[in-house]
C-alpha cells in the first residue's frame, strides 16, 4: 500500500489494496493513520458488497447509525429487504412503479458535516460509487482544522466558548424533512447545541464545527448579530484554499472524517443515474475547544 496525497488542503489516495479481501491488523493501522493525517481517503477500483462496506468501517470506528435512525425515524420505508439497516442508499434513481432507490435526488448538497443534528454525531462516512453521472455530482471536502487555524482574531474571540444550534429540519440539499414544519426563526428552530470549536479526539487539534448554514444560530447572540457573524464565518471557511474536489468513477470509495471536515456535492442532470452505498461509524461526545 502507498499513500498519495492530493496537492490540496486535504485528501489522499491509497493504492495497492483490495478492500474486498481480508485487511490485516497492520494494514488497518496503516489506513487509520492515513485517515488521521489526511482527513479524507480515496480507494479506487473497489467492488464491495453491503457486508464488505460494513466490515470496512470497523477500521475507522464503532458501528454508527444512519441519519434516519439518529432522527428516530427508523429505516427508510422504500428500501428493499436486502439493504441492511445500517446502510444508506444515496441515489436519484426512480424504479419502475415510482419507488425511489435512495435519497438526496440530483440537486446540490450544500456544505455540511454529517449528522450534526444529533447529540453525538457520527465520525466517519464511507461512500462507495456503484453508478456515477458523467457530468456533475462531484464531491468536495473542506479542511476545518485549517479554517480554524486561519480564523481572523476578531472572529476567533466571538466564537470561542460559544455554542451554535444545529437544525434538524432540513436535509443537506435544503429540502424540508417531512416530519417537520418550515421554521420561521433560526433562533427557535428544532435542533441540537454544539460547541463552535471542537477538539478532535485522535489528534487533539482544534477545528471549527459549523454543521450547515441553513437555520444555524449562535446561542446568546441576537438573531441579526448571529446572522452577521455566521455569514462572515462561512465566507472565511468556504475558501478554495481549504478545498479538495473529487470527480467520481465507478468503484471509488471515499472515507471522510466528519469531525474535522465539511463536504459539498454538485448537482448533476436529473436524467443521469447515480448510485452510492454509504456506511458510517459512531462518533463520541464532542469535546469543546
Ligand atoms: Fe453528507
Amino acid at each position: 500500500m502507498e499513500v498519495i496525497k492530493t496537492d490540496k488542503a486535504l485528501g489522499a489516495e491509497i493504492i495497492d489494496i483490495d478492500l474486498s479481501k481480508n485487511v490485516s491488523k497492520a494494514e488497518q493501522k496503516f489506513i487509520f493513520d492515513a485517515y488521521t493525517d489526511n482527513l479524507v481517503l480515496l480507494f479506487k477500483g473497489q467492488s464491495l458488497s453491503f457486508d464488505d462496506l460494513l466490515r470496512l468501517r470497523e477500521i475507522f470506528g464503532a458501528a454508527g447509525l444512519t441519519a434516519n435512525q439518529l432522527l428516530g425515524l427508523g429505516r427508510k420505508k422504500y428500501y428493499p429487504d436486502e439493504v441492511p439497516d445500517d446502510i444508506t442508499i444515496i441515489s436519484n434513481i426512480i424504479e419502475e412503479g415510482g419507488r425511489p432507490r435512495g435519497s438526496l435526488g440530483n440537486g446540490e448538497a450544500f456544505w455540511h458535516t454529517d449528522s450534526s443534528f444529533t447529540e453525538v454525531p457520527i465520525s466517519a462516512s464511507l461512500l462507495h460509487a456503484i453508478e456515477v453521472s458523467e457530468v456533475g455530482g462531484e464531491t468536495s471536502f473542506l479542511n476545518m482544522y485549517q479554517a480554524y487555524d486561519d480564523l481572523p482574531e476578531r472572529l476567533r474571540v466571538i466564537v470561542s466558548g460559544r455554542y451554535a444550534n444545529h437544525s434538524k429540519v432540513h436535509s443537506s440539499d435544503g429540502s424540508l424533512r417531512p416530519e417537520y414544519d418550515e421554521p420561521t426563526n433560526p433562533a427557535t428552530c428544532p435542533g441540537i447545541k454544539h460547541p463552535m470549536i471542537r477538539v478532535h479526539p485522535t489528534t487533539g487539534r482544534k477545528c471549527l464545527y459549523l454543521g450547515r448554514r441553513l437555520n444555524s444560530y449562535i446561542i446568546g447572540l441576537g438573531l441579526d448579530e448571529s446572522e452577521e457573524v455566521l455569514d462572515e464565518l462561512w465566507a472565511h471557511t468556504c475558501q478554495d484554499k481549504y478545498v479538495w474536489e473529487h470527480k467520481w468513477e465507478v468503484g471509488d470509495i471515499l472515507v471522510w472524517d466528519n469531525r474535522c471536515t465539511m463536504h459539498h456535492r454538485n448537482a448533476f442532470p436529473s436524467e443521469a443515474r447515480r448510485l452510492m452505498h454509504k456506511s458510517i461509524t459512531a462518533g463520541e461526545a464532542i469535546i469543546a475547544g
